[in-house]
């Protein structure tokens, strides 16, 4: 139907189109590789894709003319996961099988990014790294190139495409609906001032005086948020240090500077639901929920950046959805590993790791990366057992880690753990170490579990 659209669009645009623009739909003399290599590839993937990059040795492809062809249609991906899935880099298969077995598509196919992120925690970042998506008439052409089963010679696609240069956007911000039996939270509109790094908490009191079982976390938050995170208090906070209900409080003052009064009651934080995605919608699996005692308090956590000379608006929605307590068999909770030692060399891509083992045996349901802007790569393996050494964790994106959902749930034995290792490339000329701005450098590993 869209795409119906767009070609409907599209005619009408090249009825009223002039002779200065060089569209060739009938001289078109090269061939559909041709354009795709010279026209797509060479302008938007090749700085990165060259021999000698460190992300073509990361990604173990080389886009440049020469090896392009031979290195994606019929050739397996070097990520694992997607090769073990028997997906290729590009599919000779044609039609929707083979659209639907190129990871190439995948990779590039940016209207489809929620599935691509929701579905796929493998799958590394969407293509361009950090760059604009391709354009929907360079998509559609990509798409018709492989649904014709991807010759290198001959033109299976219409060049004339390529004439949409429009671009996926994303779905407005929306406000979550409010859940049958649950509650919601609701942080902002707050500003976030020019060139700014936003990150603030409230805390809001249940008052609930019966405990309560949570299945279900959904989350919304507007485009440009670092993450949005839900703690509670530890069991030992102090009552002096237990913030006013509903107050905003910032991190950081307008000048930068740390709040001190926020920054101790960090120190008492226990975080319960995170994310990194503009939406995200967690269920536990069967007859699993998280319990809330009595009198729960909560400290919701926002973290927006403004890069741009504009003020940005900040808001997010949090939605529980609570269990009926007759269904619920095992108490879900959560873990945070995290590694404060980070010294990272000013100039040197270093790579940390940590070995971390539990003393019960685990079912481990979700698991989530959480570093800064200097991560290339955080990945934990099984440590003991039968699959030691498999990797089980892969994030590339600092952003937007995957969130790793593990259905059936990983099972950890007991004296059996996690090797995580986190490497990070400080380009910047003085050491980092642990912080709370996107500046600094964290290393941790959040899981969901639960214990028999
Ligand atoms: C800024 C650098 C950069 C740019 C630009 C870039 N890539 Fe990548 N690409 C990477 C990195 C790093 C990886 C490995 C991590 C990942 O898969 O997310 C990668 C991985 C890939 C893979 C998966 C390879 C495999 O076998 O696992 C494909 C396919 C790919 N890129 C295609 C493209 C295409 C097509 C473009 C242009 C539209 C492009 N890339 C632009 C950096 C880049």
């Amino acid at each position: 139907m869209t795409r119906d659209f767009l070609l409907l669009a599209l005619g009408l645009f090249l009825a009223s189109c002039g002779e200065d623009r060089p569209v060739l739909v009938k001289n078109e003399l090269r061939s559909t590789w041709g354009i795709i290599q010279e026209d797509i590839f060479a302008a938007r993937c090749v700085g990165c894709h060259t021999t000698g990059t460190s992300f073509a040795e990361q990604s173990a492809l080389v886009l440049t003319a020469d090896v392009a062809y031979s290195q994606l249609v019929g050739q397996a991906p070097a990520n694992e996961v997607v090769k073990a899935e028997g997906l290729m880099r590009v599919s000779d298969q044609g039609q929707l099988p083979g659209l639907l077995r190129s990871y190439l598509w995948e990779k590039v196919n940016a209207p489809d990014q929620e599935h691509f992120f929701g579905d796929h925690p493998y799958y590394g970042a969407l293509m361009p790294l950090g760059g604009q998506p391709l354009s929907n008439g360079e998509l559609a052409f990509l798409r018709a190139w492989i649904e014709a089963g991807a010759p290198e010679t001959g033109a299976v696609a219409d060049p004339a495409l390529l004439v949409d240069e429009s671009y996926y956007e994303r779905p407005e911000f929306k406000p979550l609906p409010k859940p049958e039996n649950g509650i919601q939270f609701h942080l902002g509109p707050f500003d976030v001032q020019p060139n700014f790094e936003r990150e603030l908490f409230s805390m809001v009191a249940l008052d609930n005086d019966e405990e309560l079982f949570v299945e279900r976390f959904e989350i919304s938050m507007q485009s440009g948020s670092h993450h949005f995170l839900l703690y509670s208090f530890q069991d030992e906070t102090p009552a002096e240090r237990m913030p006013a209900p509903n107050e905003i409080r910032d991190l950081r003052d307008e000048q930068g500077v740390y709040v001190f009064d926020t920054v101790r009651t960090m120190l008492y934080h226990q975080p319960i639901v995170g994310s990194q995605w503009p939406f995200f919608d967690f269920n536990f699996p069967a007859g699993v929920a998280m319990r809330l005692p009595k009198g729960m308090r909560f400290d919701l956590n926002s973290h927006y950046i403004n890069r741009t000379d504009e003020p940005t608006v900040g808001e997010a929605y949090l939605n529980l959805h609570y269990a009926d307590p007759a269904e619920v068999q095992h108490e879900a909770k959560i873990f945070g590993l995290s590694n404060f030692d980070i010294a990272l060399p000013a100039g040197k891509v270093t790579t940390l790791s940590e070995q971390y083992r539990f003393p019960e045996r685990m079912h481990i349901i979700q698991l989530m990366s959480h570093a800064h802007e200097h991560m290339t790569e955080f990945r934990v393996e099984l440590m003991g057992g039968d699959r030691d050494g498999e990797v089980v964790y892969i994030a590339y994106d600092w952003e937007h880690p995957p969130i790793l959902e593990l259905d059936p749930p990983l099972v950890v034995e007991p004296g059996q753990g996690f090797k995580v290792e986190a490497t990070y490339d400080n380009w910047t000329d003085r050491e980092l170490n642990f912080g709370f701005l996107s500046e600094d450098e964290m290393m941790i590993l959040y899981g969901f579990f639960y214990t028999d």
